[in-house]
């Protein structure tokens, strides 16, 4: 099987390594060469961590880099026989990316978003086959994390619901659940309150960083705290979610606190940019 990832950030670095590893043959594209070139650092990063700590072989790492091409090239993913959208969380360049790739894949069997905040609704809606348009959402770090959601717009088919449900499931061995094309999906519907909320609690003199971060790992058992994990997700994909939700749901719970908005306005995007909550420049 070949498949195109289309970005090669944080998400689409991790997308792409997992379907390596599981066997695929990947082309990551990206926006230039040095983007793609950056991909790639991140993808062979990873696969290091990976046989460091004993998960893949020498060889199993070798055969995984050897099944990935990077490319800024859209066309040079023709004829793959699906993709996996994740580019930034802007939907005017999704909604477009999507027209290309219905032009350039006219016979893959799937066209999937890792998207968190666009309705796949509207970008299966100016495509010829929306019918093959729908959400496939991997978690952070996706190496790591299990889950995907499998996310069926009111135009999407059987036949490419059940061939992306599979290709999650039994190819690259991930959990699935269903969700609704509605912002947030089932998770980030749950997620992303609980994690403004902490920021409203910092913001707000409440408690300190720390404590907040503490307070989830001992007593709730969280493997990180929700500004740790804010950092981690990127503030700037935390803003783009909590105003999808906002937009679809008007609950006030998803209001993005002002200094959520100020920290990305400065650029402290979390462990991405170096900084965000805490500072990752040493690490
Ligand atoms: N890539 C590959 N492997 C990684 C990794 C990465 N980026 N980060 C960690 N790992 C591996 C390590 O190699 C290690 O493997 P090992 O046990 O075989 O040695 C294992 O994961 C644990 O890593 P560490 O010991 O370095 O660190 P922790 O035990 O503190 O775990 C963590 C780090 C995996 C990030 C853990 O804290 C965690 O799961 N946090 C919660 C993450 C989470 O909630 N993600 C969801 C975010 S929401 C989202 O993605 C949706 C989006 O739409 C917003």
């Amino acid at each position: 099987m070949r498949i195109g990832v289309i970005g090669g950030g944080l998400m689409g670095s991790g997308i792409a390594e997992v379907c390596a590893r599981a066997g695929v043959d990947v082309t990551v594209v990206e926006a230039d060469d040095a983007a793609a070139e950056r991909a790639q650092a991140r993808v062979e990063k990873s696969l290091d961590r990976g046989a460091r700590s004993g998960k893949l072989t020498g060889e199993q790492r070798e055969a995984a880099a050897e099944r990935l091409a990077y490319t800024s090239m859209l066309d040079d993913i023709a004829g793959a026989d699906a993709a996996i959208e994740a580019i930034i969380e802007n939907e005017t360049a999704k909604r477009e990316l999507f027209q290309r790739l219905d032009a350039v894949l006219p016979e893959a069997e799937f066209l999937a978003s890792n998207t968190s905040s666009v309705p796949i609704m509207k970008l299966g809606a100016g495509t010829s086959k929306p019918e093959r348009v729908l959400g496939l959402h991997f978690f952070n770090p996706v190496p790591v994390l299990p889950l995907v959601e499998v996310v069926r717009s009111i135009m999407t088919g059987d036949e490419a619901l059940e061939r992306a449900r599979s290709f999650a499931q039994h190819t690259l061995g991930k959990i699935c659940i269903d969700s609704q094309d509605r912002a947030g999906f089932v998770v980030n519907a749950l997620l992303i309150p609980y994690v403004l909320s902490a920021i409203r609690m910092y913001e707000s003199g409440f408690a300190s960083k720390e404590d907040i971060d503490e307070g989830m790992v001992k007593g709730c058992a969280h493997p990180m705290g929700p500004l740790a994990l804010a950092d981690l997700i990127g503030l700037d994909t935390l803003l783009a979610v909590s105003e999808s939700l906002y937009d679809e749901f008007r609950d006030p719970a998803s209001v993005a606190p002002a200094l959520l908005n100020r920290m990305v306005e400065a650029g402290l995007l979390g462990r991405k940019s170096g900084r965000g909550f805490y500072d990752y420049s040493e690490k």
